[in-house]
């Protein structure tokens, strides 16, 4: 049997890929902190099995890993948390946060599974779209998605040498209770249903990069072709337009 490992599978799309690929008949070690729901989902499905951990503290991370019950094929890490920096008023306690789960979160389980990988398996990241152009109140969240996507992208050169596969995930807006959180409007956002159909996909193929939705982030990855006096002109003109509205 196939196995994946996922991190963040206790809600939005990673529960949303943990329960696709268990129907399929994958066995799935399903990552979290949520204990609760971890159990939930191992009483529902019999081939997940669950993994309880903090990505942010690497000492976890490198025993859970150590001690997996079943050896991955595919190791998608996803888990991740998003804040926003309001009215432009830097708050390093806050970027601190959210880079310890989205930058070094990442780093730790990439630091712990790398002394595991054999010739032929998967290592997919969950990046974000917002971390290829300039955006409001994402100093935290755009940086530490970019920072993320640049590692990976070194690595995958580096692992290709012994034949490991990457993968590099950027959705675009997905509908999870991360972004129920946003107040602004989020243009062209998919279901996770759909979401997850996609990603499975284009990881079965082992895409080395996966953008979800494709229009939506094409758009994107075109704007940020522009020149940064242009991206920041774009965004002054989104920051005027939401103090408009509200
Ligand atoms: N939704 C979108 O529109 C969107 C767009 C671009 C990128 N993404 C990325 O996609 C990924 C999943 O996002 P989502 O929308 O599904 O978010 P979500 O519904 O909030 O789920 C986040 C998951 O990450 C886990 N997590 C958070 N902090 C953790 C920690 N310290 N240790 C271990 N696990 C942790 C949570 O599990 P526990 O609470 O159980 O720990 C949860 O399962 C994230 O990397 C996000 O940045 C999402």
């Amino acid at each position: 049997m196939t196995c994946v490992l996922i991190t963040g599978a206790t809600s939005g799309i990673g529960l949303q890929l943990a329960t696709d690929y268990a129907k399929e008949g994958w066995s799935v070690l399903a990552c979290g902190r949520n204990q609760s729901q971890l159990d939930e989902l191992a009483i529902q499905y019999p081939n997940i099995t669950h993994v309880a951990f903090d990505v942010t503290d690497a000492e976890q991370v490198h025993t859970s890993f150590r001690d997996l019950p079943h050896f991955p094929d595919l190791w998608l890490l996803n888990a991740g948390t998003c804040e926003y920096i309001e009215n432009g008023e830097m708050d390093s306690t806050l970027v601190k946060r959210v880079m310890d789960v989205n930058f070094y979160g990442m780093l730790h389980c990439i630091e712990a599974l790398q002394s595991l990988l054999r010739h032929g398996d998967h290592v997919a990241v969950v990046s974000s779209i917002a971390g290829e152009m300039v955006l409001p109140k994402s100093q935290a969240y755009g940086a530490s998605k970019a920072a993320i996507s640049y590692v990976m992208n070194v690595q995958a050169a580096e692992w290709a040498q012994q034949g490991i596969s990457t993968s590099i995930v950027y959705p675009g807006f997905v509908k999870t209770p991360l972004t129920d959180k946003n107040t602004f409007d989020m243009p062209m956002m998919i279901p996770v249903e759909e979401a997850s159909v996609k990603i499975r996909k284009q990881l079965a193929k082992r895409k080395s990069h996966i953008y979800v939705p494709w229009i939506f982030t094409a758009i994107v990855r075109f704007i940020a072709l522009f020149p940064y006096a242009w991206q920041q002109k774009l965004v002054r003109k989104l920051i005027k337009s939401e103090g408009e509205q509200s």
